[in-house]
C-alpha cells in the first residue's frame, strides 16, 4: 500500500476525484488543510479519512509554517504528497524534502500561464486551447516535470466560469490518472522530464488528444 497525503485549501474537488477513483494499492492516509473552513475537509471526514488543519495565520513566517506542516505530513508516513488546490507557496526546504514524491495540479497548459488567474489570462490572451497540467513540484513555481496534461477548446462565448468548469472536468480525469501511474511505479524522472513507463513522453500531443472530445 502506498500512503498518500492530500493538501487542500478549499473546495477539494480534485481530492474528491482522487478518493472516488479508489486507486488499487493507494491509501489516502490524510487530508490536510491550511484553512479551517475548507469545504473539502467535510468530504474527507465523511469518508473516514484522517484530517488535519494547520492554519498558516497562526505562524509568523513561511518557514515556521512549512516546518510544522512537514512534521504533520510525515506523521502519516507518505509515499506521495498531493497538492490539490493548496494555495500556499512552499519553501525550498519543504519541496526538496519531498523531491520526486510531490505532485501539483495547475489549471493551465504549462508552461503557459503559471501563477494565478489562469482562466482570465487565457481568455485575455485569446488562446484557442487551454487546459490543466499535473506536474512534480520543484522550487520554481509551476515549473516542475510534467506528468500529464489535458487540453480543452476555448469557445467563442466563454467567460471565466465556463472555461474554469470545462478545465476542472479534465482536472478530475487527469489527477487520478497521474496518481495511479505513481502508485503503479510507472513514473520515472529523467532530468527535467517525467517519463511514464509503457507510455510516451507525456507533454506531447498524445496526452492532449483524449480531452478534445468537446
Ligand atoms: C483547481 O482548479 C486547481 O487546479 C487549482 O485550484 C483549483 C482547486 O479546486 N490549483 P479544488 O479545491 O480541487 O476543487
Amino acid at each position: 500500500m502506498k500512503n498518500i497525503v492530500v493538501l487542500i485549501s478549499g473546495r477539494g474537488s480534485n481530492m474528491e476525484a482522487i478518493v472516488r477513483a479508489q486507486i488499487p494499492g493507494a491509501r489516502i492516509a490524510a487530508v490536510i488543510s491550511n484553512r479551517p473552513d475548507a469545504a473539502g475537509l467535510e468530504f474527507a471526514r465523511s469518508h473516514g479519512i484522517a484530517t488535519g488543519v494547520l492554519n498558516h495565520r497562526d505562524f509568523s513566517d513561511r518557514a515556521a509554517f512549512d516546518t510544522r506542516l512537514l512534521a504533520l505530513i510525515d506523521s502519516h508516513a507518505p509515499d506521495l504528497v498531493v497538492l490539490a488546490g493548496f494555495m500556499r507557496v512552499l519553501t525550498q526546504g519543504f519541496v526538496e524534502h519531498y523531491a520526486g514524491r510531490l505532485l501539483n495540479i495547475h489549471p493551465s497548459l504549462l508552461p503557459s500561464f503559471p501563477g494565478l488567474h489562469t482562466h482570465a489570462r487565457a481568455l485575455e490572451a485569446g488562446v484557442g486551447l487551454h487546459g490543466a497540467t499535473v506536474h512534480f513540484v520543484t522550487a520554481d513555481l509551476d515549473c516542475g516535470p510534467i506528468v500529464i496534461q489535458a487540453a480543452v477548446p476555448v469557445l467563442p462565448h466563454d467567460d471565466e466560469n465556463a472555461l474554469a468548469e470545462r478545465v476542472l472536468a479534465q482536472e478530475h480525469r487527469i489527477y487520478p490518472q497521474a496518481v495511479r501511474w505513481f502508485v503503479e511505479g510507472r513514473i520515472r524522472l529523467d532530468g527535467q522530464r517525467a517519463v511514464v513507463e509503457g507510455g510516451t513522453y507525456m507533454p506531447s500531443a498524445s496526452c492532449v488528444t483524449p480531452a478534445l472530445e468537446y
